[in-house]
């Protein structure tokens, strides 16, 4: 499988900064690497941040909303994010769990609705610091997959993203065993709800990846990409995180 490298903007980017994407798209047709690369920008971005990027790398969004239109004021469709030139979308990341309340279920509807949509998600995962003290960090994702990942979709358009909250904006990356621990046990989980048509899903981690600690972190097994937060809004960061594939 090929690896997936993702950026997510968060709430980061003004106009200024598609020169970022220009860049990045730039370094990605002059050296073209082993993976798939995509940013996630804010939605205002989405079309501009396209123009720019010339289908040298994909370019995604952060979040939509299950339905195709309707009276749902400030919401944005998952039809929406592809008509404006998004090619994937973050569903779940724990910033919406925690700050927008959004639940397994949601998270599944959103997904789902992606994949109505054609666009390719990522599904974030993963527990709290507090959970895996408790040692309920297997669990935790456990559950979260069988809520979070929909039935009745093309499986293979689904990435599965384990960002440990713990581990997202903080500079604390888990140690190699535990990624490796969490990575075959979401594997796991998937075979066993969906046998071999789970093989194709990529599995990528996410939270404090940087320039200097992603070639140990992609070389991981089960380890199909990263999810980038802070090294992805400059170019140089990120490029480099890239080249570490
Ligand atoms: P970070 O964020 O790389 O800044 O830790 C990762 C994420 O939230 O996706």
């Amino acid at each position: 499988m090929r690896p997936w490298i993702a950026g997510n903007w968060k709430m980061n980017g003004l106009s200024s900064q598609l020169g970022e994407i220009e860049a990045i798209a730039a370094s990605v047709m002059a050296a073209p690497p082993h993976a798939d690369v995509l940013i996630c920008v804010p939605a205002t971005l989405i079309t501009r941040a396209a123009q720019v990027a010339a289908a040298r790398i994909g370019i995604g969004a952060q979040n939509c909303d299950s339905e195709v239109s309707g009276a749902f004021t400030g919401d944005i469709s998952a039809e929406m994010l592809k008509d404006a030139g998004a090619s994937a979308v973050i569903v779940g990341h724990s910033e919406r769990r925690q700050h927008h309340g959004e639940t397994n279920a949601m998270v599944a509807a959103k997904a789902r609705a992606a994949w109505r949509a054609g666009l390719l998600t990522i599904i974030c995962i993963g527990e709290t610091e507090s959970q895996r003290k408790d040692g309920k960090a297997l669990s935790v994702c456990a559950d979260q997959i069988a809520g979070s990942v929909p039935d009745g979709v093309a499986l293979a358009a689904n990435a599965l993203a384990y960002e440990p909250l713990w581990a997202i904006g903080t500079g604390h990356v888990p140690t190699p065993e535990q990624i490796v621990q969490v990575h075959a046990h979401i594997r796991q989980c998937l075979a066993v709800r969906w046998g071999a048509a789970a093989d194709h899903v990529r599995i990528l981690y996410g939270g404090s990846v940087k320039p200097d600690n992603a070639r140990a972190i992609l070389a991981l097994p089960e380890v199909g990409g990263a999810l980038i937060g802070g090294a992805s809004l400059k170019a140089a960061e990120f490029e480099a995180i890239v080249g570490a594939v």
